[in-house]
């Protein structure tokens, strides 16, 4: 490839990873020269070659006849998508991380670019530098997916991975309670950090993961999955959340004694021939199939497939940060732009097909089993009323155990956790809206275990 001959790229987004796309192919890509770039506030501080071409006109960057390449890296779902389909309606192609965008619009985005033939590069949407989204193209273009599981999010697993830390270095302390990192101070840590945004909703909420999913779902399965549509809990939401007592209990010897690790997964599996998705904390069986997923630390990602041949593939790597996801946007523009100088009219890979309607299964009638955890003063009767609520909707327990060890508020609360067999996900869901509404019960949660 002529060194001289470089594709025009249009540049929307100058924060993290836009500043570090913009680095790295100044210095390390020929084949990609960088004419335009947008963002909010244009007087933010940028390397003066920057501040030469930025703009806060998104579209003017979009329209230059000199870029051949947009890359969206703003984070703006709504937006973002706009900026895609200007783009490709302009005969442009589009490259982005906007996990948002291209879940909520997949159907309109892959539609434009296949009518316009331009490509759509959205590997750096999952797994920040992990090759997932190719990973799983090229395994369904010649094998049926028959499921899939994934630690998505780096800043949950961090979390998680503090808050167990601090319980397993204190497992034999009588004061176990005060040793022990609350979820917040964790969030906090994380943040400080650089591990977690300044705003983390999306990520402890479950959405970061749930975006994540439909778009693996969408190739996976051929299929077109509406995130709004997926079911999904996150590690802290209004009304549940993690537990320092959650990792005694997981991990204390009389107890679970290390049989699971807790994790954030999104999981998709066929459930009477459709795909069936949720996202939700999950308990990973350390002695599995599922065993590789389990020791899925810190900032790693991890993603466990199986396919109707090719049985079970294994893929774990950095899942965020400025270099490795970058290292994803700079594939896809290089695999583009390489076809485009290489002749004439010349386009790259084409877009996933959209033809196949959106067809995904009930979550909520998937079989699931797990542990249900919530915090209930030690008076008579109550576990009673617990169990009661569990039997009237046809969910039968397997054992209950209540962790003294723990104790909070002015009612001395406990939590317990109750043990439940296989059960349809919804009747579970339903208890747990029930033990909700319960007087005296708080923070009810369950954590299902994993299973493909
Ligand atoms: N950070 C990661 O590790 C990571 C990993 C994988 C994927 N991603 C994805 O990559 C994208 C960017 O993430 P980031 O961490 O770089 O975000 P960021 O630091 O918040 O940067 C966002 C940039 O986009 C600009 N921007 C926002 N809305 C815009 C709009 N409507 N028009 C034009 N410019 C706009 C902002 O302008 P100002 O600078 O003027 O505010 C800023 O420069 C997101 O979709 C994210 O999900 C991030």
């Amino acid at each position: 490839m002529s060194t001289k001959r470089a594709v025009g790229v249009g540049l929307l987004g100058y924060g993290n990873i836009g500043s570090e796309l913009y680095r790295y192919l100044g210095r390390d890509a020929s084949y990609a020269r960088i004419r335009g770039v947008a963002r909010r506030n244009v007087r933010a501080p940028a390397p003066r070659a920057v501040k030469k071409i930025v703009t806060d006109r998104a579209r003017d960057v979009i329209a230059d006849p000199e870029v051949q390449i947009v890359v969206d890296v703003t984070g703006d779902g709504e937006r973002g998508a706009r900026y895609c389909l200007d783009a490709i309606e302009r005969g442009k192609h589009v490259v982005t991380a906007n996990k948002n965008a291209i879940a909520s619009y997949w159907r309109e985005i892959m539609g434009a670019a296949q009518q316009r033939g331009v490509s759509v590069g959205f590997e750096a949407t999952v797994g920040g530098g992990m090759p997932v989204v190719r990973a799983v193209q090229r395994h369904v273009a010649c094998d049926e997916t028959a499921s899939f599981a994934g630690i998505l999010n780096g800043t949950c697993n961090f979390i998680l991975g503090r808050m167990k830390e601090f319980i397993v270095r204190s497992l034999d302390d009588p004061q176990i309670q005060k040793r022990a990192l609350p979820l917040e101070e964790a969030l906090k840590e994380a943040q400080r950090l650089g591990y977690a945004e300044p705003d983390p909703t999306y990520d402890l909420n479950g959405f970061d993961t749930k975006f994540k999913v439909a778009i693996l779902a969408n190739l996976a399965f051929e299929t077109i999955v509406d995130p709004a549509q997926l079911h999904c809990e996150g590690i802290w939401q209004t009304d549940q959340h993690i537990m320092p007592s959650d990792f005694y209990f997981l991990h204390h010897p009389r107890y679970l004694n290390g049989k699971y690790e807790l994790r954030l997964v999104g999981v998709a599996n066929r459930v009477g021939g459709k795909p069936t998705l949720r996202v939700s904390p999950s308990l990973i069986d350390v002695s599995s199939d599922l065993r590789d997923l389990a020791v899925v630390s810190g900032s790693y990602n991890g993603l466990v497939i199986t396919g109707k041949r090719l049985g079970t593939q294994f893929i774990k790597g950095l899942g965020a940060g400025p270099k490795p996801t970058v290292i994803s946007l700079a594939s896809d523009i290089r695999e583009i732009a390489t076809s485009i100088l290489r002749c004439d009219g010349c386009s790259g890979p084409p877009p996933p097909a959209v033809s196949r309607a959106s067809s995904t299964g009930d979550a909520r009638s998937v079989h699931t089993r797990g542990f249900i955890r919530s915090f209930s003063p030690d008076v008579r009767g109550i576990y009673a009323k617990k169990l009661d609520v569990l039997a009237k909707h046809g969910v039968s327990v397997q054992s209950a155990v209540n962790v003294k060890e723990f104790v909070y508020g002015r009612d001395r609360s406990m939590p317990d956790y109750i043990e439940i067999d296989h059960a349809p996900d919804g009747a579970v869901r339903d208890v747990l809206a029930a033990l909700r509404r319960l007087r005296g019960v708080r923070d009810p949660m369950y954590f299902r275990v994993l299973e493909l």
